[in-house]
């Protein structure tokens, strides 16, 4: 790093602001390299201070104004700051002109340019890149926001709440006024200019409103927003009946830009979206992105209450609003569609992204302490294991109290910004309960790892769990946490059986039908059962109860038994992955030791039994068969050998193909001949997984590769074209260079389906796939400047190649970082982003350490190095 170290935040260092700013007035003169902001601001000086520190970068200043007098040669212009004179007055407006640059603007934060248009992204700290202001979430305002624009290039003119003024002006330029009516923090600001097209509805609300709903898209893509809208619709709705919570204003607005460095933005009235979660039409669109769609259209306008009406004190409250609304897009895309498959591919991403985050060098609480670029704690931590610990309180509280807390939370801090120990308090005082234990999973880093010991006496019919909680690496420094284990016992038969808790445990265990609630309080803790007519087979953490490592030694005979028969859908998959997981590790070991690899029959037979089952969900069907995937398995070790991982997973699922060949010829068979027009419906997505994972391991027989040529051929829904496609972009066949060309000879036109074909062959188990993505980032159709295409090459190829990422000649390491380097000129969140699968070093043999870390050097070294990439390599090199 060749410029000044960064500085640190830390939570600890809060102070309330010395301002008040009771309206701001903006004015936007719109030009692409040359955009004019008048900011004018009505000031409130509480405490005397004979100066005001504004935050603002990369803005040039033109001149100042405070009630009318001159003060620009007064004012101090620091790096990041402008400090101005208060003259000794308590009230005073303000008015600050500034000139920016959007053209110019690759990094996406601030106001930018895509696809000709004009877009803000402000959140965390981008409407400093705008003009000088308190870029700080608890300074709350009411906005006005003036914009004037070509006519020709900008016919429509968004920013948020209401219009409230628009019309001509000279030289074919025009303008238009909105005004919002709710206070709120800058990071909520929004402004859209350009051509686009636009798709209306109107919301007939609970309050007997109609609400304006609108769509704004390119032209050529407005037959591709009714997916997004209806999605709008379900989402407005669940709110209202689920949280009795309406929307506020008259008029929701959604845009959708192709460039753009996260999923989406709830600015208030006025969300920015990734296109990538708007556009889907069946042909261009597959299952995963309609899923993607409905989850984060709901969670955009689940913030409107969880973020924007409340809304945090600082940004080590992320969680806060993240986290809550995270759970709640959750509950939404269960109630949708289905709960149990929902929870499962929730705690498989959790498992594979966020459990490695916390055992990495950037591992942080879901409250982080501190933090040098702000834009790196958008994290799966902050974001899904902050939803699991507000599950915890739902699991806690229960449906009804968890409403409870929800709606005291809002009727006490409804308009204010604040902080997740008040969310807390609310969830506890609704409820009369005291939750300070719950604290420690804000404070704590790492996953708690959950121990089981059982007991069973003949004799007296007495049944012992004995559980107990660590985070190895706060060891002496771990305070016990607050965790709820949801349990059941079964017969060998599988009938279960009846909880009757002992005495001393009344308090700490809540009985629901068959079903127990263990409240995990101390460090080590029993939990009893009496008659308890034989030794049972314990059913644990149902419905994935915490977020937690469980470490269990429960036998093979029994995790068969819950596989085939547990009520409890999360653990009748999670048993399987445990068989499946345990065959996986002992191969490891032979392969390791050079004995023959070798299926048991207790796990084959299990495979098998699912397999033939034709009772179970067709989706769950389909997830139960998936081996757990290359991640997880490297979580299993301290260090990890790829080689071995790679081989003997990709041995078992060929082996299970050869064994079940005709099986999974016949389901595919059935399956595929079902449904012939998309629907996106609950049944039919689950067949076209179902049928898909079938595909997937016919396609590792060498005699089956024709099955996915064809499906590719005749198949008209995107799911089935790329199911197949990605089956075949694995093989080394004549076949697969084909259906590459013919998929690029007919999609090249369209962005999100290209991402999809640059994808492919990033996370190709191809031997040549490093070369392959060495030419996808010289191939015409690739531009650094856009996040999706990026991430589709070089995100995809570091988080999902094990193979040619981690090649043993270190080529993928030095190749990655010449792309962070040269991505940090042009876009350091994508860049941060990019360099993460860097930061496991540790978890590789010593040859691949060295490199790593030599890779992570040179990144250092680089010349202006964005802070946030200095943080994520800094903070990895030094935990070695
Ligand atoms: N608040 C957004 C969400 O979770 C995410 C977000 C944060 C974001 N920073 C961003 C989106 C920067 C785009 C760019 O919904
Ligand atoms: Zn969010």
């Amino acid at each position: 790093m060749k410029n000044d170290t960064p500085v640190e935040h830390y939570l600890k260092d809060y102070q309330a602001p010395h301002f008040e700013v009771e309206s701001v007035f903006l004015e936007f003169d719109l030009a692409p390299l040359n955009t004019q902001v008048t900011n004018t601001l009505k000031v409130k000086n509480l405490s005397q201070q004979p100066k005001m520190v504004l935050d603002g970068e990369n803005v040039k200043l033109v001149s100042v104004f405070l009630d009318g007098r001159d003060l620009t040669a007064q004012c101090e212009q620091g790096k990041e700051t402008l400090t101005i004179p208060t003259l000794g007055l308590d009230q005073f407006e303000l008015k600050i002109e500034t000139v920016i640059e959007p053209q110019n603007n690759t990094a996406l934060e601030g106001l930018y340019r895509t696809s000709g248009n004009y877009c803000t992204q402000c959140e965390a700290e981008g409407f400093r890149k705008i003009t000088y202001f308190f870029d700080r979430p608890d300074v709350l305002t009411l906005f006005t926001t003036k914009i004037i624009a070509d006519k020709s290039e900008n016919s429509v003119l968004l920013s948020n709440g209401n219009l409230i003024e628009s019309g001509e002006l000279a030289d074919n330029r025009h303008y238009a006024v909105w005004q919002d009516p709710f206070k709120k923090p800058c990071y909520l600001f929004a402004l859209v200019a350009g051509n686009l097209a636009c798709v209306k509805e109107v919301y007939h609300s609970a309050d007997g409103r109609d609400i304006d709903l609108r769509i704004y898209v390119e032209p050529k893509n407005i037959d591709k927003c009714e997916h997004a809208m209806d999605s709008l619709i379900k989402s407005m709705k669940w709110d209202e009946e689920r949280f009795g919570l309406i929307y506020d204003l008259d008029i929701y607005m959604i845009v959708a830009v192709d460039d753009f460095n996260m999923g989406a933005m709830e600015n208030k009235g006025l969300n920015v979206f990734n296109s990538k979660f708007v556009l889907a039409k069946p042909d261009t669109a597959t299952d995963v992105d309609y899923e993607g769609i409905e989850a984060v259209i709901g969670h955009e306008y689940f913030h409107n209450w969880t973020g924007n009406r409340v809304t945090c004190r600082d940004w080590f409250q992320l969680t806060l609003k993240e986290g809550l609304t995270v759970f709640r897009d959750q509950e939404f895309t269960a109630d949708m569609l289905s709960p149990a498959v929902k929870r499962i591919e929730d705690v498989k991403r959790l498992r594979t992204n966020q459990f490695p985050e916390d055992a990495g060098p950037m591992s942080h609480p879901i409250q982080p302490q501190s933090y040098i670029e702000m834009n790196n704690f958008y994290t799966m931590t902050v974001y899904e294991k902050g939803a699991e610990v507000v599950r915890l309180y739902h699991t806690l509280l229960g449906e009804n109290g968890f409403r409870k807390g929800m709606d005291l939370y809002f009727s006490r801090h409804d308009g204010q910004a604040v902080t997740v120990e008040d969310f807390r308090n609310a969830m506890a005082d609704a409820n009369g309960v005291d939750l300070a234990q719950m604290h420690q999973w804000y404070l704590q880093s790492g996953t708690p790892i959950l121990s089981v010991a059982t007991d069973y006496d003949a004799g007296s019919k007495l049944f012992t769990l004995t559980l107990s909680q660590r985070i190895p690496k706060l060891e002496g420094g771990f305070k016990p946490m607050l965790i709820p284990v949801k349990m059941a016992l079964f017969s060998e038969e599988g009938a279960s059986l009846a909880l009757n808790v002992a005495v001393e445990d009344r308090d700490n265990i809540v009985i629901n039908g068959s079903e127990g609630l263990l409240k995990l309080t101390e460090t080590t803790q029993k939990f009893s059962f009496e008659q308890v007519e034989s030794n049972p087979i314990v059913s644990l953490l149902r419905g994935f109860s915490a977020p937690v490592i469980l470490e269990y030694e429960q036998s093979n005979q029994d995790l068969a038994k819950l596989a085939s028969f547990d009520s409890d859908s999360f653990v009748r998959w999670e048993s399987m992955q445990t068989l499946a997981l345990r065959e996986i590790k002992r191969n490891i070991s032979n392969y390791e030791t050079g004995q023959n690899l070798q299926i048991s029959d207790y796990f084959a037979q299990a495979f098998a039994g699912v397999l033939a089952d034709s009772t179970i969900d067709k989706a769950l069907k389909a997830l139960t068969l998936t081996l757990p995937d290359l991640t997880y398995i490297g979580e299993q070790y301290q260090q990890m050998n790829v080689d071995a991982i790679y081989h003997v997973h990709r041995w078992l699922k060929q082996e299970l193909a050869t064994q079940y060949e005709g099986q999974f010829l016949t389901i595919y068979a059935d399956l595929n001949k079902s449904e012939k027009v998309y629907r996106y419906q609950k049944e039919d997505i689950a067949n076209r997984k179902l049928k898909n994972l079938c595909l997937q391991y016919l396609m590792l027989l060498p005699n089956q590769i024709q099955l996915g040529a064809e499906q590719f051929t005749q198949s008209s829904n995107m799911t089935d074209v790329l199911a197949a496609l990605e089956s075949l972009s694995h093989t080394d066949s004549l076949e697969r260079q084909s259906c590459l060309n013919a998929f690029y000879d007919k999609w090249k036109e369209d962005t999100l389906v290209l991402d999809k074909w640059f994808s492919l062959q990033a996370g190709s188990h191809h031997l040549h796939s490093l070369s392959h993505v060495k030419e996808l980032v010289e191939h015409k159709d690739f531009v650094y400047t856009n996040p999706n295409r990026v991430r589709s090459v070089l995100g995809v190829f570091g988080r999902l190649n094990m193979l040619g990422f981690h090649q043993a000649s270190g080529e993928g390491y030095r190749f990655m970082a010449e792309q962070v380097i040269k991505l940090n000129r042009i876009n350091p969140q994508v860049a941060a982003r990019i360099v993460a699968p860097f930061t496991h070093w540790k978890r590789y043999d010593q040859q691949r350490q060295d490199m790593m870390k030599q890779a992570l050097q040179q990144i250092l070294e680089s010349e202006n190095l964005s802070k946030d990439v200095y943080e994520i390599v800094s903070k990895s090199l030094n935990a070695g």
